[in-house]
């Protein structure tokens, strides 16, 4: 799990590191695959899903799997998503991040750092024999603190021999009907989804990119971690979300 995370952490970090105004989320997308070939690792929305793309890149109004494209152009204040996830020796890990590309000129930095501050938080409250609800209620509460709603229809998921395991429903709120706890030894992808306006995520015509029922902007940041007794591990530490 460890060499897994690591390969997906270091793509998206050299990934986002790469992204420059005027170049087109394909050419973003063909540099990270070459990381994740050159490391051995299978894009896992690819292999899984047969997925369009080795990595998701969606871009200001795109929530999430936006298909990296030769005619979609990055520009200055872009409020762009990158989400790598990959197989390394029959192990997989995920991660994602959203970030402003070079000046804040559309103001989508105080989203961004609410979407992180909430991850961390969550991420540090997890243990195990603490219930997921308690984790969604945490995350939708420090939402609404800050001003923005979560996505109820997107979550965090076990992942480990495969891309999304048990348990498959980590949400961004309390759902008082899910009485799963996070099991010790047991590892999980912790995703953000915090949005300015929209509660929920809807599919596209092009069957992938996912847009807000209600427009606006959403942040997304996903670690995935091993649940113990006290802190947990966060094994795509390396990916920078945190700096
Ligand atoms: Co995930
Ligand atoms: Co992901």
């Amino acid at each position: 799990m460890q060499k897994a995370s690591e390969a997906v952490a270091y793509t998206l970090k050299e990934m986002s590191d790469y992204a420059r105004p005027g170049m087109t989320t394909k050419q973003l997308d063909d540099y990270g695959a070459q990381i994740l070939a050159d490391l051995g690792a299978r894009s896992a929305p690819y292999v899984t899903y047969g997925f369009p793309g080795w990595t998701c890149i969606s871009v200001n109004n795109e929530f999430c799997h936006g298909i990296p494209s030769d005619s979609r152009i990055l520009q200055e204040g872009d409020l762009v998503n990158i989400d790598v996830s990959a197989e390394l020796h029959g192990f997989w890990s995920d991660n994602g991040s959203s970030f402003v590309l070079g000046e804040d000129i559309h103001h989508h930095q105080h989203l961004v750092a609410a979407s992180k501050q909430i991850l961390h938080k969550a991420i540090y409250s997890i243990k195990g024999g603490v219930r997921l609800s308690d984790i969604g209620q945490l995350m939708e509460t420090e939402a609404k603190k800050r001003g923005y709603k979560v996505i109820r229809n997107l979550t965090g998921h076990g992942i480990g021999r495969g891309l999304h395991e048990e348990p498959h429903e980590i949400a961004n709120y309390r759902d008082r009907y899910n009485l799963t706890r996070f099991r010790k030894n047991s590892v999980v992808a912790i995703e953000t989804f915090i949005s300015t306006t929209s509660t929920y995520a809807e599919t596209l015509k092009d069957g992938w990119t996912m847009v807000g029922n209600k427009g606006g902007f959403m942040a997304q940041h996903e670690h995935t971690i091993v649940v113990t007794d006290g802190e947990p591990i966060v094994l795509t530490e390396r990916n920078g979300v945190w700096n």
